[in-house]
């Protein structure tokens, strides 16, 4: 094959991969708050608070059904709902949710069984994408414990699973979930997923406090996994995501999973951040609050228009880490009308007054400066100076000037 040829085939191949979420998929998860007590009842309820707070309208759009749906598999082999959590099967819950112009997303993992221990698909990826498809399951979150470690037999079961998606009649989206062990981003895009895990579970707290032992053992705060992410933003495209994993917005240290390993909680200005920073890189967007009481605080930050139009822009840029330096993070996104994001991160544990000059980090000139969280326009500047408070993050969004 000549060279011509060879760049043709790939530049196909790459363009019917990116029409599977050309921009984040975002959505409810229910693995944070319900963990393995899921309950056909209980998401129909979530879906109907997602439509009627808004959070359809804004965008997100799946629910994404986690681990613990799973009830065996019948005599032939066809994998089965638990009778008790979903009596009246998925397919009943997918129509309801496509009724209201929601999505719905499953769970399986490339092994025999998943990590909560049910029925999981390995050596039935074919006969379970054909299933996946007849219920109208649009997203498939493919976990991988009780899987070999090794690179490659990752790269072969996502592979199975991903052409057995392709072959199952429905456009079904493949989420990569091995927390990143196995470097995901240099292979996950061409083995058929969409979105890959970054790094083990997110919990509901800031940072990891205990210096003896990584995240993967001490659990992964919000500053961890963007410090673990901060350095992916090249793998990022249409169509490729680096899945930073849930949002914990609003959750204020619920117990379950996202309350195991320290995680007690954060403040509202620790979940603004990660809003910001999940949107800024990119990332889908998961929430796992009880959206059917979430407070007026949590809704302001999830249904954030003006920050969530950063993370679904069109260019599809995940933001780059432009200033480490002390407490303080910039990052900086492009966007596809030209402007540009720009987020600044606080990470001590006081307020400081910091100043940003925009040519220092390549944006030269003078910029009208918009506010994404006090949704105000600064006025024209080539710089922003001001006060963040601690685990603050402040998102602008940078326009040139009419000449
Ligand atoms: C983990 C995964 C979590 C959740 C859980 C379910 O491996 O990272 O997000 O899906 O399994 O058992």
């Amino acid at each position: 094959m000549n060279r011509a040829v060879l760049f043709l085939f790939l530049s196909l191949w790459v363009m019917g991969n990116a029409q599977i979420l050309p921009t984040p998929p975002m959505g409810w998860m229910t693995w944070n708050y319900f963990a393995e007590n899921i309950h056909e009842k209980d998401i129909r309820e979530m879906a109907d608070a997602m439509v009627s707070s808004g959070m359809v309208e804004a965008g997100y759009r799946y629910i994404f059904i986690d681990d613990g749906w799973q009830g065996g598999r019948d005599n032939r082999n066809n994998i089965i709902p638990d009778q008790a959590k979903f009596p009246s099967g998925i397919k009943a819950l997918a129509d309801y949710l496509h009724s209201r112009g929601m999505k719905l997303g499953i769970y399986s993992d490339a092994a025999q069984l998943t990590c909560a221990g049910y029925t999981a698909s390995y050596g039935f990826e074919e006969q379970d994408a054909r299933t996946f498809a007849s219920w109208g399951v649009d997203y498939l979150k493919y976990d991988y414990c009780g899987a070999p470690p090794d690179s490659n037999t990752a790269k072969i079961r996502y592979k199975a699973m991903a052409d057995a998606l392709k072959k199952s009649g429905r456009e079904i989206a493949l989420g990569v979930c091995e927390w990143g062990y196995r470097q995901p981003w240099h292979w996950a895009a061409q083995a058929g997923g969409q979105l890959w895990r970054t790094t083990g579970d997110v919990r509901d707290k800031w940072k990891n406090v205990d210096a003896t032992r990584h995240p993967h053992q001490a659990g992964y705060g919000i500053l961890d996994i963007v410090n673990d992410n901060a350095h992916l933003s090249a793998f990022a495209g249409p169509g490729r995501w680096n899945d930073m994993d849930m949002l914990v917005v609003g959750l204020y240290g619920k117990k379950g999973p996202s309350g195991d390993l320290g995680g007690t909680g954060c403040t509202d200005t620790e979940y603004q951040s990660q809003m910001s920073l999940w949107c800024m890189m990119a990332s889908p967007l998961a929430a796992t609050n009880d959206i059917r009481s979430m407070n007026e605080t949590t809704k302001a930050i999830l249904l954030n228009k003006e920050v969530i139009a950063i993370n679904q822009d069109k260019l599809g840029k995940q933001a780059g880490r432009v200033v480490k330096s002390g407490p303080w993070h910039v990052f900086i996104k492009p966007l596809e009308n030209g402007d540009t994001a720009v987020a600044i991160l606080n990470e001590s544990d006081q307020a400081e007054d910091y100043t940003l000059e925009f040519s220092s980090v390549g944006l030269r000139g003078l910029y009208q400066v918009r506010d994404l969280w006090s949704h105000q326009d600064l006025g024209n500047s080539g710089k922003w100076r001001g006060r963040i408070n601690a685990h603050e993050t402040k998102v602008f969004r940078l326009k040139k000037p009419d000449q």
